[in-house]
């Protein structure tokens, strides 16, 4: 059987992506055979689709590290042909032909049944940038920050992570600042629950001092390099910032002071080989507790063919929300 994937490739000019005529025996072995209805694009995808070979070493190959959709062949009782499922990270979309397609097949041990209650277009809606969210936001909890505590940062605050991490961050009640280079966002970010927008630029020269005045209870941390040092300076005792990105440049100075004297927990996410059992129940979540009422509000949605230009927009940090895959 033939079907469509946006398929990059590496040529003399460069990496270049199209959509493409695909035949199932073009995907890898795996267990369970997925008919995907739903994909995002996530910054790893467009760092995949450029020929980063951090991400993906081998090529022809279809980035696109989350997928929702319908079971259509199993070898495993475990799923069964008809079962509405979602496959986030582990290898899915690295060097595992990802969910930029109308196809995957994957290792039954990184499928998810979808929870009742959450739609598989709503899934995609959160993809992998909300599951990361997600599991920050459930760090920082397990570390026993409360909403009374103080106020939280989101860093990248528009992006796919941080906009989520805001919407998640004020329903559970938490004082919310959201941090953003786009000053043209403030009355959406308001609107989603931050009490207070930071511009970024404020956040980008090199740390001066190790310690600063305290403010922050906590955090999400979606850039890395400047922003995250000058941060880690202002926390309260006990503070907990979980870190998971690095569209600000991959460097983090910093000093042994605010882990010493005033407690902090730096708590690094890693959403693609978070164990399945977790990854569980942050969908849980999403689908009861934390579902979030505006999340469909943020969302632009796309065909296999209109995913190059998106690619340019998140590789410049110009995305705002989500942009999800509709096959
Ligand atoms: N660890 C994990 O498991 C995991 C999972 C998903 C994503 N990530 C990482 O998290 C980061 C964000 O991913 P995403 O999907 O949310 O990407 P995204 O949608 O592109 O969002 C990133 C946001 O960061 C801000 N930004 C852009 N360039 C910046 C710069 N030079 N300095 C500071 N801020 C900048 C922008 O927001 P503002 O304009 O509002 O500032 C941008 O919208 C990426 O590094 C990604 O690889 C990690």
């Amino acid at each position: 059987m033939n079907f469509k994937a946006f398929l990059t490739e590496e040529t003399k000019e460069g990496f270049i992506s199209n959509v493409k005529e695909r035949s199932l025996e073009d995907l890898p072995d795996g267990d369970v055979l997925i008919k995907v209805a739903f994909s995002s694009l996530n910054y790893k995808d467009a760092l995949s689709a450029s020929g980063n070979k951090g991400v993906s070493r081998n090529y022809p190959h279809s980035p696109g590290i989350d997928a929702a959709g319908v079971v259509e062949e199993s070898n495993t009782n475990d799923f069964l042909k008809g079962d509405e499922v979602i496959v986030t990270g582990y290898d899915l979309g690295m060097n595992t032909s990802g969910g930029f397609s109308e196809y995957i097949r994957v290792p039954k041990e990184w499928i998810i049944k979808k929870p009742d209650n959450l739609s598989l277009e709503e899934a995609m809606a959160y993809g992998t940038a909300g599951l990361t969210a997600g599991l920050c936001v459930r760090k920082i909890l397990l570390s026993g920050i409360k909403p009374e505590d103080g106020e939280v940062f989101v860093t990248g605050a528009t992006g796919g992570v941080g906009i989520i991490a805001v919407m998640l961050l004020a329903k559970l009640e938490f004082n919310v600042v959201a941090i953003t280079g786009k000053d043209d966002q403030t009355d959406l970010l308001l609107s989603l629950g931050a009490k207070e927008i930071i511009n970024r630029s404020e956040l980008e020269g090199e740390m001066k001092s190790p310690l600063t005045k305290p403010r922050w209870a906590g955090g999400v941390d979606a850039v890395g390099s400047n922003i995250l040092s000058n941060l880690i300076t202002a926390t309260h005792q006990r503070a907990a910032i979980a870190c998971c990105g690095m569209v600000g440049g991959v460097n983090l100075n910093t000093s042994i002071f605010p882990f010493i004297l005033r407690g902090l927990s730096l708590l690094g996410v890693d959403s693609a080989e978070t164990l399945i059992d977790v990854k569980k129940e942050i969908w849980n979540n999403f689908a009861s507790d934390w579902k979030l009422e505006k999340i469909n509000d943020q969302i632009k949605d796309v065909r296999l063919e209109e995913l190059s230009s998106e690619i340019e927009k998140i590789l410049k940090g110009e995305q705002v929300g989500r942009v999800r895959l509709k096959n």
